[in-house]
């Protein structure tokens, strides 16, 4: 018997919602809005999907009625702006803050065992919004990014090489923005070091592809992507309640891996039923660092916005 809250019915938790759903291993999922009738109508239509592909979870919509929440093992928070064109996800902040605090204040009332899984941007730190609001052990709070700039970098390289995307193997870390680290030297096709299958140059384009991959998908929209995003959460929530102690990079609290402190960052971690369970410290080498460090340089100017906000 396992519940899990999706909050915010928009494309990406409706989504993630609709992929759950369709994984068939929960009793009851629950999508929150705070629009009248959206969570409940995106629920019904996922409810009356069920006897075409053959699920029995069961789906509940309810606006801003956190009591219907209650008791959830996983949560995963969607609420906030998405991107327009021309805009960062950095540019989301003032508003997002706000949103993500006030969610995960409810959220607690009501599941204050649950493992919240953040999805809003600015990802890196509305993770770390969500850990302050939450008080609780920061391997219970943490993002999903990894997942989805990964599954981009993936996708890219299977186009290109012409092989399936599901024998692509790949790392990325860092924060969710242009400055992520994708690791040529632990992407592998099947095992092959990839840098034996494909030269530098195209490579690196790759790389830039995938750094920028959220903002060409609002570039062609107008907002910014759900389906890879939406499968991404799923997957995370699923490693979760089936204690399947997956390796991913997912968005996470770092007290002294890699060096850094008090500071949301993507890193490779094992996910089971206690949520992160552990942060896989690589031995990066020192081009590797110094990318990583530029990265961690932009997730802190954006965390000195959210301490100038003095939500806290
Ligand atoms: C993206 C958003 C979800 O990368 O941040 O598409």
């Amino acid at each position: 018997m396992n519940k899990v809250t999706v909050i915010g019915a928009g494309n990406v938790g409706a989504t993630v919602a609709n992929v759950l759903a369709h994984k068939d291993f929960l009793s009851e999922i629950v999508i929150l809005d705070i629009k009248e009738g959206t969570a409940e109508g995106k629920s019904l239509d996922t409810w009356q999907q069920a006897p075409i592909d053959n699920y029995s979870t069961k789906t509940t919509g309810v606006t801003n009625d956190y009591a219907r929440t209650a008791n959830s093992d996983v949560v995963v928070i969607t609420s906030g702006l998405p991107r327009k064109p021309g805009m960062s996800r950095d540019d989301l902040i003032s508003v997002n803050a706000g949103i993500v605090k006030s969610v995960t204040e409810n959220v607690i009332a009501h599941s204050p065992d649950a493992i919240i899984i953040v999805v809003s941007n600015p990802l890196d730190v509305m993770c770390y919004c969500a850990y302050l609001a939450a008080k609780k052990d920061s391997r219970k709070v943490f993002g999903m990014a990894g997942i989805l700039d990964t599954a981009r970098y993936r996708a890219f390289l299977a186009e290109a090489l012409n092989v399936s995307p599901k024998d692509i193997q790949a790392l990325l870390l860092g924060g969710h923005g242009d400055t992520m680290v994708p690791l040529p030297r632990y992407t592998t096709v099947s095992g092959i070091p990839v840098t034996e299958m494909i030269d530098a140059e195209k490579l690196n384009a790759i790389i830039e592809r995938t750094k920028k991959g959220g903002g060409e998908i609002v570039n062609l929209l107008g907002t910014s992507a759900w389906y890879a995003p939406g499968a991404a959460a799923a997957q995370m929530v699923e490693a979760i309640i089936k204690d399947e102690k997956r390796v991913f990079p997912c968005c996470v609290l770092l007290n002294g891996e890699y060096g850094f402190k008090n500071i949301y960052l993507g890193v490779p971690v094992k996910l089971g039923k206690n949520g992160i369970e552990e942060i896989i410290e690589l031995k990066l080498n020192a081009d590797e660092m110094v990318l990583l460090n530029s990265s961690a340089s932009a997730v802190k100017e954006v965390m000195d916005v959210l301490d100038n906000m003095k939500l806290f």
